[in-house]
């Protein structure tokens, strides 16, 4: 065993618990791994050469973000659980789909800096924002509505969206259901928010950021958080779009300080990418979330289930690397997610299109019909 009362013997153990962590992660047997820690927000969102941004996509992409008519009851729009007024989420544990629904297996997170996700969802399960946003559009307990058909059928009983899809599109078949997603993820690419005192830090000035959060990044250093909160966003050490970094949480269920948290908040419940892979290897693996706007993202973790960051720090500390901190450290570190809060875009509602003279919204006992048979599925 390493003789280490001091500094750098502890450093030393911790750095090496992490890259034993993450090597087990990762099936590297033992492969030191040194990631680079933080770094300036990018200054371009990453764009697939098969949907160009536009000003006319984006534009129409934010009016489908907020139009409730793209759910079965026409009362819930991504924006309901995706406030871009705010932080990008609900702030609930768990979200309130169509129909009162409570029972979305896990928290939103922020469409803020979605754009620079390797792959979406807690689990990894989209590879892009194109094909994510179809996901809850036909989610049962998100918006419900029953098939991709139905979905294009009603937006095509819009008028002005049938002109707007052919502006942006062009005059063979504008509204599609691909179409939908791609006008969606292009607005959610403006969605960014740099310049975060951390960031005017890393330009050089050194006073954007407090002593207590200076010290905090030395302590997530000699931690070694960044084997899997790396690079710029904080979420991944360079990984190609589409294919994602997943880790274990909690790596360290039998520590007794995890133990009591595992408990508490029932960390242990959700089984994570396994439910997409099928691999035994996989469960309890999550995308690692990005620490960009973390001080806006409470409750926290894939269930919500915890109130502030304070705690959510402690038991990442307790779960990932074994360690028990100080009132102070968690204080530095905190201090230091706080700085990475960046500027937020100003949004506005969009106006969006009507039906002059009529509703395309379902009366009551067809919608009755259509959610029963939507559950059943
Ligand atoms: C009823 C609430 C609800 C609605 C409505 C909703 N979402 Fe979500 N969203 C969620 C939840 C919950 C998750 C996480 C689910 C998971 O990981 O399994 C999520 C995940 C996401 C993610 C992934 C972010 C990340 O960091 O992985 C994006 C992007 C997103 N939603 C965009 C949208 C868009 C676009 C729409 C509208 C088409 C939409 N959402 C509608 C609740 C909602
Ligand atoms: C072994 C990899 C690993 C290490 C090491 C690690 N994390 Fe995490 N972190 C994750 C994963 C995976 C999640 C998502 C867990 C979930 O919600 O299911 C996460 C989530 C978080 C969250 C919550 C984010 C949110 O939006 O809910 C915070 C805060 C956080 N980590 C901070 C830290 C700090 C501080 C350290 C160092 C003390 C650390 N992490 C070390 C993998 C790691």
């Amino acid at each position: 065993m390493e003789k280490s009362d001091n500094l750098y013997g502890r450093k030393r153990r911790r750095l090496a618990t992490a890259r034993a962590v993450l090597a087990a992660g990762l099936g590297l047997g033992g492969i030191a791994v040194a990631f680079a820690f933080g770094g300036e927000f990018p200054s371009k969102v990453p764009v697939p050469a098969d949907n160009p941004m536009t000003p006319a996509k984006i534009s129409l992409g934010k009016q489908l973000f907020f139009d409730p008519r793209l759910s079965l009851t026409g009362d819930v729009s991504c924006q309901t659980c995706h406030d871009v007024m705010s932080n990008g989420s609900d702030s609930l544990p768990l979200a309130f789909g169509v129909l009162g629904r409570v029972d979305t297996p896990r928290h939103p997170p922020s469409v803020f800096n979605a754009a620079f996700n390797t792959v979406q969802f807690w689990d990894g399960r989209a590879n892009s924002l194109e094909a994510q946003a179809k996901g809850p559009i036909l989610n049962p307990v998100e918006m419900g509505m029953p098939n991709a058909a139905d979905v294009v059928k009603r937006l095509q009983e819009i008028p002005g969206y049938r002109e707007e899809f052919r502006k942006v599109f062009g005059d063979k078949d504008p509204i599609t259901f691909d179409h939908i997603a791609q006008a969606i993820a292009t607005y959610e690419r403006t969605l960014v928010t740099p310049d975060s005192p951390y960031d005017r830090y890393v330009k050089g000035d050194k006073t954007a950021i407090s002593s207590d959060a200076q010290a905090g990044i030395n302590i997530i250093r000699s931690f070694g958080c960044e084997a899997c909160h790396a690079g710029p966003m904080f979420d991944n050490p360079g990984t190609p779009m589409g294919t994602g970094w997943f880790q274990k949480f909690p790596v360290q269920p039998h520590n007794p300080v995890c133990a009591k948290y595992v408990q508490k908040y029932h960390l242990t419940d959700d089984l994570g990418r396994f439910d997409v892979t099928h691999n035994p290897a996989d469960k309890h693996f999550f995308k690692v979330p990005s620490w960009r706007n973390v001080a806006l993202q409470a409750p926290y973790f894939q269930n919500g289930s915890v109130r502030t960051l304070q705690t959510a720090v402690r038991v990442m500390a307790a779960c990932q690397l074994g360690q028990t901190l100080t009132d102070k450290q968690v204080t530095d570190i905190v201090s230091f997610l706080d700085s990475l809060t960046g500027k937020f875009p100003k949004e506005t509602m969009p106006r969006l299109p009507e039906t002059p003279n009529t509703t395309i919204m379902m009366d009551v006992s067809q919608l009755q019909k259509t959610a029963e048979k939507t559950e059943k599925k």
